[in-house]
């Protein structure tokens, strides 16, 4: 597989040095390219960037496996990326809300940082109030991991990483595996695979802010979302489950129909921050989501194999960090479609279960197609 790389990186850039002034545009460089992106206490960290035949790309880097762009052509034919991320490894190690991060050993929140589990209690750290955030102090979003593989024919990256036993009080060493793959339908296909030696709770999930203008410049009030869900699971002050399935008929959280985020917000203290119920007809692939923006035409469909999704509203973004673009990253100028398991449900006995036992083989899939609004 290394030879494939050399070949894919040599045939990419190849393809780049070949090129005489003029030609660049006839036919992008597909394949993927690997670029330094710096260093991360003395380790060296790389950014690889898969591009398809239509010229969509996206960057991915060592450091948590941060996805740092995704840049697609919008109405107009002009390219943007879609999600919020940095061009320098600096801005990544001033600890930003996650951005564009894999998110684990455990997505969102574990109430009061600690679950039981085969009759012993576990200990996280408490990095949100009193509650466990993402992982931890230092999750897997703040990881070096390992490119163990590329292939060229799709465009795919393979990261690697072994979280050990103990780290962030979580049992258990866990071999993860996240494969990014870049389709020629502008679907960006992200597999999460993990086995362990102790049972463990898993909930692995990506943490990339759309804005599909592709500017911060402009909030997301006015996208149109559309989730396939009929319930959510409501939430205390410290934004745990209370272990509710609520029906959204009636609510400002109902987007079983599309409607703009920023129409009802106003009636969720807060902000959405919620994991919403997939009405899933089995464990396959299905679409779940649905975001569109009338002013750069475009559409993301969002497809998981995962029972649930977490709407962020991008609630907490203040503007002390600075998109591409050059512009801060304000209030709901962006927003996350995290497909997951529900949060805290390693205290919750009526939700799907996270936990992963030896033996066991932990295996989602997560699509993220960007595509065209229809005239
Ligand atoms: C959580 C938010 C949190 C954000 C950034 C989201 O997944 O639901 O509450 O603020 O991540 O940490």
């Amino acid at each position: 597989m290394k030879t494939l790389f050399m070949t894919a990186t040599s045939l990419a850039l190849g393809l780049a040095a070949c090129q005489s002034p003029g030609t660049e545009t006839q036919k992008p460089h597909t394949g993927i390219i690997k670029t330094p992106f710096g260093a991360v206490e003395g380790q060296p960290v790389e950014l690889y960037t898969l591009t398809n035949s239509n010229g969509t790309a996206v960057s991915i880097t060592t450091y948590g496996g941060i996805i740092t762009a995704f840049r697609t052509k919008d109405k107009n034919d002009s390219v943007s990326s879609i999600v919020v991320g940095f061009d320098t490894i600096t801005q990544y190690l001033q600890q930003p809300p996650y951005f564009g991060a894999i998110i684990g050993r455990y997505g969102n929140r574990i109430g009061n940082a600690a679950f039981s589990l085969d009759g012993k209690e576990y200990k996280l750290a408490a990095n949100n109030g009193k509650n466990h955030l993402h992982g931890g102090l230092k999750g897997f979003d703040k990881q070096i991991w390992k490119a163990a593989d590329v292939q060229d024919s799709v465009p795919t990256l393979i990261l690697e990483y072994t979280s050990k036993d103990g780290e962030e009080g979580y049992p258990g060493n866990l071999q993860v595996k996240v494969t990014y793959a870049l389709g020629d339908n502008d679907d960006l296909r992200i597999t999460y695979d993990a086995t362990t030696d102790k049972a463990t709770p898993v909930n692995l999930t990506n943490h990339s802010y759309f804005n599909l203008t592709g500017d911060t410049r402009s909030t997301i009030l006015d996208h149109r979302l559309q989730l396939k869900s009929s319930s959510y699971t409501p939430v205390d002050s410290g934004l745990i489950p209370t272990g509710e399935i609520r029906k959204v008929a009636g609510t400002p959280f109902d987007f079983s129909q599309a409607a703009t985020v920023g129409s009802r917000m106003d009636q969720v203290p807060g902000g959405y921050d919620h994991n919403w119920v997939i009405d899933r007809k089995g464990k396959n692939l299905e679409t779940v989501a649905i975001l569109t923006d009338s002013v750069s035409g475009r559409l993301l469909e969002v497809q998981t194999t995962e029972p649930g999704i977490q709407f962020y509203a991008g609630n907490f973004l203040d503007g002390k960090f600075t998109n591409h673009t050059g512009t801060p990253v304000n209030l709901h100028t962006a927003l996350c479609l995290e497909t997951q398991h529900f949060p805290d449900s390693p205290n919750k006995k009526d939700f799907p279960t996270t936990i992963l036992q030896p033996g066991e083989k932990y295996h989602t899939v997560t699509v993220y197609r960007v595509g065209r609004m229809a005239k």
